[in-house]
């Protein structure tokens, strides 16, 4: 079988690169911190594993983000696995809403960092660096709790949510 090969795309066709870039498949994760009474959640599939010894995990924050000072000055943050079914908690911290946690049932984590009930995982984590490159600020966090709840993942691919079509075995 021959693969089908396009033309290299000009890098400033954002449309071109945007669909390349969503020919690989992710998780998605919704991160969560806390400062005070302000409660910050942003959808991420930037998220990735860094290390192991110790635990570190990165994701990239956009930096105009007005969620950008809470993660900044609550100095935690926990990450949420999205598991298959959580399409709807996708999309609402993806938008710019005044309260995305409204009827959520949440709990407190490690910095007061609101816990989301229903994921595949969750880490609770110490924002221990970051920096700013390009248009995002690089987040990287050591890893202090976490959850395996062992449930099937969202997947982010092609610039849409989708989940896998049989069960994985486990
Ligand atoms: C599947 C998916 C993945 C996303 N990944 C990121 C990401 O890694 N970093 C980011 O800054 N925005 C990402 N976004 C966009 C943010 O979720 C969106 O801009 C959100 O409104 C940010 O929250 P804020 O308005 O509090 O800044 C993603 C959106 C979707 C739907």
């Amino acid at each position: 079988m021959t693969a089908h090969v396009d033309a290299c795309a000009p890098l400033d066709d954002l449309t071109a690169y945007r669909h390349t870039l969503g020919a690989f498949p992710t998780g998605i994760t919704v991160m969560t911190a806390a400062d005070g009474e302000q409660r910050v959640g942003v959808t991420a599939n930037s998220f990735g594993s860094v290390s192991l010894e110790p635990p570190l995990i990165l994701w990239n924050l956009k930096t105009s983000s007005p969620s950008l000072p809470t993660f900044r000055n609550s100095g935690h943050f926990a990450v949420h696995v999205l598991a298959w079914h959580q399409e709807e908690i996708c999309r609402r911290f993806a938008t710019p809403l005044p309260d995305k946690f409204d009827g959520l049932e949440v709990s407190d984590g490690l910095g007061q960092a609101p816990l989301l009930e229903g994921c595949a995982a969750r880490l609770e984590c110490a924002l221990v660096h970051e920096f700013i490159t390009g248009d995002h600020v690089v987040l990287i966090g050591e890893v202090k709790r976490y959850q395996n709840l062992h449930r099937e993942p969202l997947i982010f691919f092609r610039g849409a949510t989708r989940w896998f079509d049989q069960p994985l075995v486990s």
